[in-house]
C-alpha cells in the first residue's frame, strides 16, 4: 500500500484526474481505519455534535472540543489529509479571532488544513486565514452551522438567483485561494456547473455524481448514527445492529457463566496454590 502522506498539492492536481474521497472521523481506531482503507481526506467535522456528543446543533461545539477531537483524529493517520473543521464560535462569533484558532489546529491538532463554511464575512475571514499560510476548505450550499438562515437544512440552489449566488460564492473562494470546496446539499447540475467553472476540486455530499470527489459522515455511512439519516446517505453497513447483537451476546454469556471461559483467565501453578492452602495466613 501506498504510504505517502497525501498533500494540498496533490488534491488540486487530482482534479480532472482521478476523483477524490473524504470521510470524518473524530477519534483515534476510526480515523485509524479510515487512513489504512486510502481515503484521501479525513474531515475532523463538526458533525461531531451530533453523531458523537448527542447534541442538537453543531453550533453547540466550540474549540476546546474539536481541538480534543482534531487531536486523536490526527494521531492515528499516517497518509490521509487531516482537516480540522473550524467550529462556529471560532470565526463566526469571533472573526478576529479565526486566524488564532485556525493556526491552533495546525499547530496544537497538527492538522494539515481547515474547513470554513460560508457566512456573511466568509471572504474576509478566509483571506485572512489564507495569509497565515493555512490551506482552506470552503464549504457552500446548505451550511448547517447557519441553517437558520437558509430556512433550514433544505436542498440550496434551487432558482436561478440561488444557483448564481453559490456560484459566485465558489469562484470568489477559488480566487482568495481555497484548496478545495465542499457542496452540501445542492442540485446535481448545479454542482455540475460549479464544478466545470473551478479550477479546484469540489467535493459533494448530497451534491450528486458530477462533483469532483465525495464526503460523508462515517458515522452515517457505517450505520452508527440512528436518529435520522439524510436521503443523500448510503448505509455500507449496520454497525448499530451489528454492536447491540454483540452487546446482548455479552450479557448473556456473563449472566451464564459462559465468558469468561478458560483461555481468557490467568492460571497460577497448583504447587504455589497449595503452598498458600498450607500457610496458616488465611
Ligand atoms: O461536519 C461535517 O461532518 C461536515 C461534512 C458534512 C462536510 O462539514
Amino acid at each position: 500500500m501506498d504510504t505517502q502522506k497525501v498533500t494540498v498539492s496533490d488534491i488540486r492536481n487530482a482534479k480532472n484526474n482521478r476523483k477524490l474521497t473524504m470521510l470524518t472521523a473524530y477519534d483515534y481506531p476510526l480515523a485509524s481505519l479510515i487512513d489504512r482503507a486510502g481515503i484521501d481526506m479525513i474531515l475532523v467535522g463538526d458533525s461531531v455534535a451530533n453523531v458523537v456528543l448527542g447534541l442538537e446543533s453543531t453550533t453547540q461545539v466550540g474549540m476546546h472540543e474539536m481541538l480534543h477531537h482534531a487531536k486523536a483524529a490526527s494521531r492515528a493517520v499516517k497518509n490521509a489529509l487531516v482537516i480540522g473543521d473550524m467550529p462556529y464560535e471560532s470565526y463566526q462569533v469571533n472573526p478576529h479571532e479565526s486566524v488564532k484558532n485556525a493556526q491552533r489546529f495546525i499547530d496544537e491538532a497538527k492538522c494539515d488544513a481547515v474547513k470554513l463554511e460560508w457566512f456573511d464575512q466568509c471572504l474576509e475571514v478566509t483571506k485572512e486565514i489564507i495569509k497565515a499560510g493555512i490551506s482552506v476548505m470552503g464549504h457552500i450550499g446548505l451550511t448547517p452551522q447557519t441553517a437558520d438562515k437558509l430556512g433550514g437544512f433544505k436542498v440550496q440552489g434551487k432558482d436561478a438567483e440561488a444557483a448564481q449566488r453559490l456560484i459566485k460564492q465558489a469562484l470568489d473562494l477559488e480566487k482568495l485561494g481555497c484548496f478545495s470546496l465542499v457542496l452540501e446539499c445542492v442540485p446535481d447540475k448545479i454542482a455540475e456547473i460549479i464544478t466545470k467553472k473551478l479550477k479546484i476540486p469540489t467535493i459533494g455530499i448530497g451534491a450528486g455524481a458530477g462533483c469532483d470527489g465525495q464526503v460523508l459522515v462515517s458515522y452515517d455511512m457505517l450505520g452508527l448514527f440512528e436518529r435520522f439519516t439524510p436521503r443523500f446517505v448510503k448505509k455500507y453497513v449496520n454497525l448499530s445492529e451489528q454492536i447491540l447483537n454483540a452487546v446482548k451476546t455479552y450479557k448473556q454469556e456473563v449472566v451464564s457463566g459462559a465468558f469468561p471461559a478458560k483461555e481468557h483467565t490467568f492460571s497460577i501453578k497448583e504447587e504455589e496454590l497449595e503452598k498458600l492452602k498450607g500457610e496458616k495466613n488465611g
